[in-house]
């Protein structure tokens, strides 16, 4: 575990999947195999939407930072965005590559290892800049936004989904989880592992609690505008065997009008309950920069 990206851990993570050939694991997929990739199509829909109201739709440049397996850059390509993604990890790259050939997109998406920090691509060259898991993996995330933010166009977009641990569908997610698990290992008589099972609160990389407040400061303080801060995702990913996942599936599916006005919707109850902040701000344009302060 290190508090700068948990690099280590996602290239662990990208090596399990590449050896099980899962390449499109979270792909936002119209016919989903898995929960993830159910949940990732209501967040698909979100940004194609967001980008779209904010004056940013296809043809836009989109830089995705960390983008692993790359599933929502991937979708806004198939559609017209000229999308380039960023990874530390040669193998998270590997995962968005193969991702893309199997989707039908491919020299389209421009592919690049780089730090996040010092992204390899020139300053002011990207109409929007996007993080989805990213920011939460560090303890300074100062450096990281300021490198973001670089790559942005003066009067460009800034979009990031953050975790943030707080009593939500995330800790509701991890609290079913560890219960599950107590359980089945209990009615096997495996007491040593139900003991382990307090571990599914806890995960095995770095993560740095941030809420509404601690995010719209960390953008504020990267120089971005504009700033709003909002909660999403009211259904949690569970550790489910399979039969289970596909009824979790069906009734996540069905409550579809209600998970897509949760994730547009900014109140006190969205906002404690989603599983996920969506952080979005703007680089202020040149005028913007000239105006004198008051
Ligand atoms: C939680 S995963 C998120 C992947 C993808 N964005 C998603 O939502 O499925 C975090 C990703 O950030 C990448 N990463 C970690 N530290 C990084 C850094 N310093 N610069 C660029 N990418 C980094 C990891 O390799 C990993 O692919």
């Amino acid at each position: 575990m290190n508090a700068n990206g948990s690099i280590d851990h996602f290239r662990r993570q990208w090596q399990t999947h590449i050896a099980a050939a899962e390449y499109d694991m979270t792909y936002p997929a119209e016919r989903p195999r898995n929960q993830w990739q159910l949940l990732e199509r209501f967040k698909a829909d979100l940004m194609r939407d967001l980008l779209i109201s904010e004056g940013y739709g296809p043809g836009s440049t989109v830089l995705e930072c960390g983008c692993g397996a790359a599933g929502i850059g991937i979708d806004l390509g198939l559609q017209g965005w000229r999308v380039t993604g960023l990874d530390i990890s040669e193998d998270g790259l590997e995962m968005a590559s193969q991702n893309a050939a199997s989707h039908g997109l491919g020299e389209e998406l421009e592919l690049l290892v780089g730090h996040v920090e010092a992204p390899p691509v020139p300053d002011g060259s990207f109409d929007v800049v996007t993080s989805f898991g990213l920011l939460e993996h560090f303890e300074d995330m100062g450096p990281a936004m300021d490198g973001m933010v670089r790559t942005l166009r003066p009067g460009g977009l800034f979009v990031a989904e953050v975790v943030s641990f707080r009593p939500s569908a995330l800790v509701a997610g991890r609290l079913f989880d560890m219960a599950a698990s107590a359980s089945y290992n209990l009615a096997r008589l495996r007491v040593r592992k139900a003991l382990h099972s307090w571990r599914k609160l806890v995960p095995d990389f770095y993560e740095k609690p941030l809420g509404r407040n601690g995010s719209r400061r960390v953008l504020e303080q990267a120089g971005l505008t504009d700033v709003r801060v909002w909660g999403i995702r009211p259904f949690p990913p569970l550790g489910l065997p399979a039969s289970l996942e596909q009824k979790y599936m069906t009734l996540i599916d069905r409550a579809s009008s209600f998970v897509k006005w949760f994730d547009s919707a900014d109140n006190v109850i969205t906002n404690s309950w989603g599983w996920s902040l969506m952080a979005v701000g703007r680089k202020p344009s040149l005028s913007d920069q000239d105006r004198p302060s008051p």
